[in-house]
């Protein structure tokens, strides 16, 4: 009998490139511990905001940028700063990359990531999603529980970046 799968070769490219997208709204510990453990995986991390219209995001897109490009030394090659709209894998495959990345946090994440990787697999079987278990120290967090400590007056130091904390002590005072 034989046999009609043909197995995918990758194609040889020099430098591994993974997306790693989200919303961002804000960057989180959990996000950036991601984004350090992707770099011992692959050559270069393109952290994308992704436009999520079923999200109403706190802060603008270029205020998320910003936030993600100051958690970076301004001399750190190997992480990019971007943006998507429209489909992810479309967008990673243009962007030359390997694979997605996503954090996995607890198993209520997992059927919504599986479904997600399946989706994207069955529309670009070029580009893998790879999952990195969330550091134990960020399981129990999220940018929405942030926010939410952070709209009461709670202390959300050592789980966002110094400059995170400002913007949303900043955003809060206003409202
Ligand atoms: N540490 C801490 N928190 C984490 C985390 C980690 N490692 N990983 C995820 N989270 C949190 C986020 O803070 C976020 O919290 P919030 O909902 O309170 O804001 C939550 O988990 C969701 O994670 P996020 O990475 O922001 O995912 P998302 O659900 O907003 O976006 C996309 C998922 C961007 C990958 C998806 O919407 C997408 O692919 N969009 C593009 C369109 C597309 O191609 N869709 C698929 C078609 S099949």
């Amino acid at each position: 009998m034989t046999s009609t799968y043909e197995p995918f070769v990758a194609p040889d490219t020099s430098e591994s490139i993974v997306v790693y997208p989200g919303t961002f709204d804000p960057i989180t510990m959990g996000h950036l511990d991601i984004i350090h453990r992707a770099l011992n995986l692959f050559d270069k991390v393109i952290v994308s905001i992704a436009v999520n219209v079923s999200k109403k995001p706190l802060f603008s897109l270029e205020e998320r940028l910003q936030m993600i490009k100051d958690s970076f030394p301004a001399d750190e090659k190997r992480i990019e700063v971007d943006t998507v709209s429209g489909l992810l894998v479309d967008y990673a495959y243009t962007c030359g990359a390997k694979a997605i990345i996503r954090g996995l946090r607890a198993v209520s994440d997992f059927d919504y990531e599986f479904q997600l990787a399946l989706m994207n697999r069955r529309i670009e079987r070029e580009v893998e999603t790879v999952f990195l278990m969330t550091g134990f120290r960020w399981i129990y967090i999220s940018s929405s529980i942030i926010k939410e400590a952070a709209m009461h007056g709670g202390d959300v130091g050592g789980l966002v970046p110094d400059h995170v904390c400002d913007k949303l002590r900043e955003k809060f005072m206003k409202t």
